[in-house]
């Protein structure tokens, strides 16, 4: 993830904006800088690698400014050099910005075309050059860049400065988090309540599709309509960890909504966005050479290794073994040398994991790991590790590194297909686009949330839930149930939907709800007929789709409305709804959302 961090202060602000950014040095970066406003113009300092680099240049290179805004970068579109490292500017505004806007390349066109000259491989410097030609066209700064955030698609945060104002920053939030801070004349944006914590604890958080106006005596906010809103003050939890809950009431619930901009950065660490190709580091084995794989993992992550598995066979077709490890380490199943075993895990320190991953070791496998931690145990044992870039994952309940997990496996998926020639360079692109889009497309989900409140009081009835889905949507209906059992205690169970009839159904009555994954591909109708198998005897359905109602022909209990995403990638997009509909239940049954009875977030014993 990138940081953002801005100052309207009362002294010079270079040294408190580098401080500010070394408080989120945790989300990892390759670069830095910081620009401010000199004597009415825009003046700006970078560097490659690490802040001290940024510090040096400024020992030799002072910014005397009171206005300024700084930035840690992820590079994803753009290699990590100092050319590519932000803030970005033209000589009337600079911009900082974290995440993905995905229509850089039509608005760099159109923007070249009227005259504006391009420096950089990066999307940013298109939202620089599309709020300067508003100013151009006669607009002030906050109308240029009202009518830019208009023209912007993707999930992303931006802080703003303009030259000739010294009193003025913007910041706008669609998809990645951002945090005001209001001090005594003074005023700071950052990605998080962390980056603040040296001037001030109080907080305002933007909401999804904000953005604000800063002058040093305060903050006005508008929502994505334009219109002005109030957003509360709240004291930021003055917390050791590097870690807070932000303005969530859980941990679970942050990190829910961290998922566009966490899957933004693991993707950006396997894919160059710019040229729409996987982009896989090395992994010492030669991927066209991959004849079979086995997958191992627990709970969750055994759930995304499944959706791995349906995607690699899929797409690069090769056979693929998979197992929960608690079982495969027992089984002790036969091994062919040279094949490649994946081990999918968060904390990376789970204990049949490990086992299994010995066991393959010792039987000639070629040992890659999917961690969140990569100090784990599991990652220092593997000859290559896929780091998922989720941070640290707080509630016992796995959300956004299930669909980091998820974000690993799609493009090994497409990696492994390019290698073997199994897809072209065109099936390539089209994949590549199809995750690029997903943080946009969960931003949307979870401006919806407030549906899944209704649903709860109704679920939170039931004895027992059922979760029903085909294909990938399959490994969506196991997690589902886990989900909602693990924190709400409620009985809940997955099935493949076609094998509903094979017992299942002798479940279904009104009392029974069931939840079904389907997104409007090719099994979209065949398990609308297990739906409609439901509803004649009873059965309460809950159904999570694209699709239009009236393209289902049963009735629904509830309709849970998704965007309309490319198949291969309904995985990434489909794990949100599941995971708020066992939040919000949870939240609603009153149960220890972030830390359930009876669970522990790392399993390191048998
Ligand atoms: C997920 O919500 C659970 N907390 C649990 O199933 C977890 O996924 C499993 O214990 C595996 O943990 P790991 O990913 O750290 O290996």
């Amino acid at each position: 993830m990138c940081g953002i961090v801005g100052i309207l202060g009362t002294k010079a602000v270079a040294t408190d904006l580098v401080d500010a950014l070394r408080r989120l040095e945790y989300r990892g970066y390759d670069s830095a800088g910081i620009a401010t406003v000199e004597n009415g113009h825009l003046e700006r300092r970078r560097a490659e690698g690490k802040l001290r680099n940024l510090e040096t240049r400024l020992l030799t290179e002072p910014l005397t400014g009171r206005t300024g805004i700084g930035h840690t970068r992820w590079a994803t579109h753009g290699r990590p050099v100092e050319r590519n490292a932000h803030p970005h500017m033209s000589d009337r505004v600079s911009v900082v910005h974290n995440g993905i806007i995905e229509n850089y390349r039509d608005l760099k066109a159109e923007l070249t075309a009227r005259g504006h000259t391009f420096e950089t491989d990066t999307d940013t410097e298109a939202v620089v050059h599309l709020v300067t030609d508003g100013m151009q066209q006669g607009l002030g700064p906050i109308e240029a860049v009202r009518a830019a955030l208009g023209r912007l698609e993707g999930a992303f945060a931006l802080g703003i400065i303009f030259a000739g104002h010294d009193d003025l920053m913007i910041a706008a939030r669609q998809g990645s988090p951002l945090a005001l801070g209001h001090g005594t004349g003074e005023m700071y944006l950052g990605s998080d309540a962390i980056a603040l914590a040296p001037f001030t604890d109080t907080i305002t958080y933007l909401e999804e599709g904000d953005w604000a106006v800063l002058r040093r005596t305060g903050a006005e906010i508008y929502d994505r309509a334009g219109a002005r809103v109030e957003r509360p003050l709240v004291k930021a939890v003055a917390s050791a960890l590097l870690v807070d809950k932000g303005n969530h009431r859980h941990f679970m619930a942050k990190e829910i909504h961290e998922q566009p901009e966490v899957i933004s950065h693991t993707l950006a660490n396997y894919l160059d966005m710019a040229a729409g190709t996987v982009n896989f580091p090395p992994l010492g084995i030669d991927l066209a050479s991959v004849s079979r794989v086995t997958i191992s993992a627990c709970g969750t992550a055994y759930y995304a290794g499944l959706v791995g598995k349906y995607w690699i066979e899929r797409i690069a077709r090769i056979p693929v073994e998979i197992d929960t490890a608690s079982e495969f380490r027992y089984r002790e199943p036969p091994l062919s040398p040279g094949g490649l075993s994946l081990f999918v895990s968060q904390s990376g320190e789970t204990a049949d994991t490990l086992a299994t991953l010995r066991y393959c070791k010792a039987n000639g496998q070629r040992i890659a790991s999917i961690v969140n931690v990569r100090t784990s145990t599991i990652a220092r044992e593997s000859h290559a590790v896929l780091p998922t870039l989720a941070g640290p994952e707080i509630g016992v309940a796995s959300t956004k590194a299930f669909t980091c997990q998820l974000s690993v496996l799609a493009c090994l998926a497409i990696a492994l297909g390019r290698a073997r020639g199994t897809i072209d360079a065109a099936q390539e692109a089209e994949l590549v686009k199809a995750l690029t889009e997903i943080p946009r497309l969960i931003s949307t989900v979870l401006r919806n949330e407030d549906e899944y409140e209704k649903l709860a009081h109704e679920l939170s009835k039931a004895r027992d839930v059922l979760y029903l889905g085909r294909g990938t949507s399959y490994p969506l209906a196991l997690e589902g149930a886990l989900k909602l059992k693990e924190i709400s205690y409620i009985h809940a169970e997955g099935y493949g939907a076609g094998e509903l009839k094979h017992g299942p159904i002798a479940l279904i009555d009104e009392n029974v709800p069931v939840v079904v994954i389907a997104p409007e591909d090719e099994l979209f109708e065949k398990t609308m007929s297990n739906m409609q198998e439901v509803a004649a005897r009873g059965g309460q359905i809950i159904l999570v789709s694209d699709a239009e109602s009236s393209k289902v022909g049963c009735r629904l209990a509830t309709h849970i409305r998704v965007p309309k995403a490319h198949p291969f990638a309904t995985p990434l997009l489909y794990a949100v709804p599941i995971q708020l509909i066992a939040y919000h239940t949870a939240v609603f049954m009153g149960t220890d959302v972030d830390q359930p009875r009876n669970l522990a977030k790392s399993v390191t014993v048998e």
